[in-house]
């Protein structure tokens, strides 16, 4: 059979490192499995799970934050970066987790928070008792305020999560002293990257996990670390969680994307490269823009892995993935970095929601009862397309616990039950993110929904959630847990994600994005069908499907439906 192809991406050596193609399951620790029974996730109940991960088909697993924390930003607020806040458990049950995940084959890579601390850290108690000047004030952003008596803050940033950047402290002798700056909550002061100590310390912090076994750091914030000399004033947008679907809010904003940032990741990167084979890796959380910007930070000195958020971000349009892809794999390229493909994660709303809300529209952080609900059938048709899209691509792919189930945002959470700082910083206006961190339904029948073993669960979980727990789809032809492990297994068959990859032209349909991927080395040339029209479109002759999103009608694609299908000669 001859298509008509136009290549955009080579193949990836054959021995390519295991992150380059490699499916990450990320865990958010609260709302994935509940071992004690308090209604709130923990490792033992993690560790519980990890023979359902591994028969899911993928190969590592990213824990979001279990470190000591207050909790004022679900643990991205860190007090104590070498050990685990007993709401999860211990450093023993996080061995313990290590040791399992290994004798399955699975590796665990952990979240660290080098942006701020949590206002509890031990460092900026002692920042607080210190007098302007000092070295323990040094390790963080204090600055004097402007104007009259120092009441204005020392520049006009405002908080990610809504509000001013900075706070003022009240000085140890009760006077009104100097402000810190928080980019996100007021909980979360930013650490000073110009100090030798930040430097060191996380190093060391490194180190620490690096020597217990972890495979790898998620980084969050990494494009916040270094700020402008000068701390300037800004006048774009601040409102990062809810910006336009055209506007780029951190492109030149002087507490983003410095170029600063990128000597500290070349240190850890040199670090983890000290652990030799399997490489230990580092993936960014850098929300930046153009995707140029993006790709200095996969350079083969610093991450090996950056979110590719343009995907996460594209509105459902055959040419604008074709688009996003196309950039994505080109700038990768440049630089010799798989891309790293994600759908959804614990900031934003759930792809099987987001997916169905009107194309190219404003994109929200979180969804209220009182708005407009979106049709959870069109949602779920094109999250499980979106995602057959996202796997039959070439590189790596991050998962979000619960999106193998299919589970939507939760719309109806009562608002006095959101806990989000975005909720409450925003006065209310923002819904925040919540409503993507529900606790996960294992057992259809069980109270909680099989969460953990008292039936408690820190939110509660909506209607929708029941029929489609684990259990209720676990052998289930067609659902959506069958769909993951089928493409899963597919992809590793094919070795889909160090393949070659080239758009096929041969569609005349501007609806219909097709691209081919050849699996490693050549060896398994596989079609991928994304239809976002309306009509169904039709198979060239001699593919033989391999898996479907959805049902097809008369052996042609349908509507926001996704084929994979093998060629042969
Ligand atoms: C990004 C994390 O993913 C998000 O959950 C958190 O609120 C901010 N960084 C601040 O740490």
């Amino acid at each position: 059979m001859s298509l008509s192809l136009t290549p955009v991406h080579d193949h990836d050596a054959d021995d390519a490192a295991w992150w380059r193609h490699a499916v990450i399951y990320q865990i958010y620790p609260r709302s994935f499995a509940d071992g004690d029974g308090n209604g709130i996730g923990d490792l033992p109940g993690a560790r519980a799970k990890l023979g359902y991960l591994k028969d899911l088909g993928v190969d590592a697993v990213w824990f979001s934050p279990f470190f000591v924390s207050p909790q004022a930003d679900a643990g991205y607020d860190v007090a104590d970066y070498r050990d685990i806040d007993p709401l999860f458990g211990t450093l023993a049950d996080f061995e313990g987790l290590l040791q399992d995940a290994e004798q399955l084959g699975l590796k665990i890579i952990v979240d660290l928070v080098p942006n701020h601390s949590s206002d509890e850290h031990p460092w900026f108690q002692a920042a607080l008792a210190s007098p302007p000047g000092s070295p323990e004030r040094a390790r963080y952003m204090f600055r004097d305020g402007h104007g009259d008596g120092g009441w204005e803050p020392p520049n006009n940033w405002e908080s990610v999560f809504g509000g001013p950047a900075w706070t003022r402290v009240t000085e140890a002798d009760g006077t009104p002293g100097q402000w810190y700056l928080h980019l996100f909550d007021t909980k979360q002061p930013d650490f000073n990257w110009d100090n030798a100590e930040v430097h060191q310390e996380f190093l060391d912090i490194l180190s620490f996990w690096g020597e217990r076994g972890v495979a790898g750091f998620r980084v969050d914030v990494a494009a916040g670390l270094v700020k402008k000399p000068g701390l300037p004033d800004y006048d774009g947008t601040h409102d990062q969680m809810n910006a336009d679907a055209d506007v780029q809010p951190t492109a030149n904003a002087p507490m983003w994307d410095q170029d600063g940032v990128h000597a500290i990741f070349e240190s850890w990167r040199a670090l983890l490269d000290t652990y030799g084979e399997p490489d230990r890796i580092l993936c960014a959380e850098a929300w930046v823009h153009p995707p140029e910007r993006a790709a200095l930070y996969v350079r083969p000195t610093e991450f090996h892995q950056a979110f590719n958020f343009y995907f996460l971000e594209c509105p459902w349009r055959a040419a604008d993935y074709r688009r996003v892809i196309t950039d994505s794999l080109r700038v990768c390229d440049t630089v010799g970095a798989p891309a790293t493909w994600v759908l959804s994660n614990h900031d934003v709303v759930r792809h099987a929601t987001r997916l169905a809300l009107p194309v190219g529209e404003r994109r929200p952080n979180g969804i209220f009862a009182t708005d407009p609900q979106p049709d959870l059938e069109l949602g779920l048709r094109r999250a499980r397309a979106g995602t057959a899209m996202m796997l039959g691509l070439t590189g790596s792919a991050y998962v979000y616990q619960g999106e193998e189930l299919g589970l939507p945002e939760a719309t109806e959470l009562p608002d006095e039950l959101r806990e989000d700082p975005v909720y409450l910083r925003t006065g209310k206006e923002q819904a925040g993110r919540d409503g993507c961190r529900v606790p996960l339904p294992w057992a259809a029948g069980e109270p909680g929904l099989g969460f953990g073993p008292t039936g408690k669960t820190w939110l509660p979980q909506p209607d929708s959630f029941a029929p489609l727990a684990a259990d209720a789809q676990d052998g289930v032809e067609g659902s959506t847990l069958e769909l993951y492990r089928s493409l899963l297994r597919l992809r590793h068959e094919r070795e889909l994600g160090l393949g070659s990859l080239s758009f096929v032209e041969d569609y005349a349909d501007p609806d219909v994005l097709a691209f081919v991927n050849t699996g490693r080395n050549d060896a398994y040339p596989t079609l991928v069908v994304v239809n976002f029209g309306a009509e169904p479109v039709a198979l060239p002759a001699g593919a033989e499907v391999l898996v479907a999103s959805g049902p097809l009608v008369d052996e042609g694609v349908p509507t926001d439906t996704t084929v994979w299908a093998a060629l042969s000669e």
